[in-house]
């Protein structure tokens, strides 16, 4: 047999198209292709929207050592950075350093000023609010209509209602915020929308701030214009981290919540430890199994190269764009064996769902005290709730930063 002759034409044809879209059987798996990738070449190249060709990596343990990497950097104002879509590309020259975007030394003198409120200790505290804000939200759920949408009667407030207490953010303003937060995030959008979206998010941020530079309260945001007072930070540094908090702080809780409920939903057996169970350490298990086995954040983490890089028997060259799939790396069967199984008794923790290294979730803590809340209190308190639509009627999200359900019809 003739031997097959590859020349750059056919490479050039071999590089898959990123984003990959999900296979219609299971809401829940990752894009088959991404899997296939992980399997055949857990670090190489994909095409995206701008014809560029980053490097995707789908391995677990690929993802450790690059998220921790110094010489792998999040700084999008460099020429080559791997931009989600052609909007953050037009804006990256002109957004503000933030926790987000910025590298040691920088990174870590901005993330300094905001570790304090988010410290397990602290954190803690909040448990017992936390439990009355869920127990008065599934009452009212329960007095309400019935079917309902969980998203709106619990998964969203929960979450917004708690950033907002733990910023200092009236409540009130919630659905301005949330419509806001989900424009700025959505890839699908009219960029113009989007960027009006930050900038009233920023607006909203700055007037309040200033009011607490004058007259702080016992909240976060207070805390930072209190390092504003004491020249430890810019009024603008501090703005920029009360919007990404903000941002972070509820949309990805609210996805979790509602997905986590339909993947409980459509696995009776599972649900059904976290209903019967007492014990906390159940619990917390078994949010780590749902992080991993959901991981919502399903857009990258978007990272860019500073020196040359030698992994896998590759070289990711100095400029070179990175794009971690942390939804491969969480279904990495090396690493989770029958990955493709919710199951809530599985060591779980060492998941990616948070990212890795000096920029791993700020916010983990709270969003695992939340999740633990309730998962522990909805089953329980509403041991009939089902799905009132079936499952194939449901609309996924796949434009935002997080993947999830646009509404979840439940009933009891
Ligand atoms: C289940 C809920 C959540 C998930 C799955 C999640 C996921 C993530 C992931 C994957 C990253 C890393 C991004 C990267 O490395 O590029 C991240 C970063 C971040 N998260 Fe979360 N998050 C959640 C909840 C929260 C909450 C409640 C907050 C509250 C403030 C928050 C605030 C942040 C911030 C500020 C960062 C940036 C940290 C940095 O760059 O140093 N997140 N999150």
């Amino acid at each position: 047999m003739a031997e097959t002759v590859t020349g750059p034409a056919d490479d050039a044809a071999r590089i898959a198209e990123y984003p990959m879209p999900r296979a219609s059987g299971c809401p829940f798996a990752p894009p088959p292709a991404l899997e296939a990738l992980r399997e055949e070449t857990p670090v190489t190249q994909v095409r995206i929207w701008d014809g560029s060709e980053p490097w995707l990596i789908t391995g677990h343990a690929q993802q450790r050592a690059l998220l921790a990497d110094p010489r792998v950097s999040n700084d999008d104002h460099f020429g080559s950075f791997p931009h989600v879509s052609e909007y953050r590309a037009q804006i990256a020259p002109f957004t503000p350093r933030m926790i987000v975007n910025t590298d040691a030394p920088e990174h870590t003198r901005l993330r300094r000023m905001v570790t304090g409120p988010f410290l397990i200790k602290r954190i803690e505290k909040l448990r017992e609010p936390i439990q009355k804000i869920v127990d008065d939200l599934i009452d009212d759920m329960l007095a309400g209509p019935n079917p309902a949408d969980l998203l709106t009667a619990l998964a969203l407030p929960v979450p917004s209602l708690v950033i907002s207490e733990l910023l200092g953010v009236p409540y009130a303003d919630h659905e301005f915020f949330q419509r806001n937060s989900s424009l700025a995030l959505d890839r699908a959008a009219p960029p113009a929308e989007s960027q009006a979206a930050s900038r009233a998010m920023s607006d909203y941020l700055d007037k309040l701030l200033g009011e607490k530079l004058t007259d702080p309260g016992d909240d976060t945001l207070s805390e930072l214009a209190g390092r504003v007072n004491a020249g430890e930070l810019t009024r603008s540094e501090a703005v920029h981290m009360g919007v990404a908090m903000l941002i972070a702080g509820h949309e990805t809780t609210a996805t979790m919540i509602s997905l986590g409920t339909l993947a409980l939903l459509e696995n009776p057996e599972q649900l059904a430890v976290l209903r019967d169970t007492e014990d906390p350490k159940v619990v917390a298990n078994a949010v780590e199994e749902l992080l991993r086995y959901l991981t919502i954040v399903h857009s990258g983490l978007r990272r860019v190269a500073k020196e040359d890089i030698e992994i896998d028997g590759r070289t990711i060259r100095a400029g070179d764009g990175i794009l971690v799939e942390i939804t491969a790396a969480n279904w990495d069967r090396e690493v989770f064996p029958d990955a493709d199984r919710l199951d809530l008794s599985r060591p779980a923790r060492h998941h990616n769902a948070f990212g890795y290294g000096p920029h791993q979730c700020l916010g983990q803590s709270l969003a695992r005290l939340e999740l633990q809340v309730v998962y522990s209190t909805l089953y329980r308190r509403v041991p009939t709730l089902r799905l009132a639509a079936p499952i194939e009627q449901l609309e996924f999200d796949n434009s935002g930063t997080t993947y999830g359900v646009r509404c979840l019809p439940v009933t009891w």
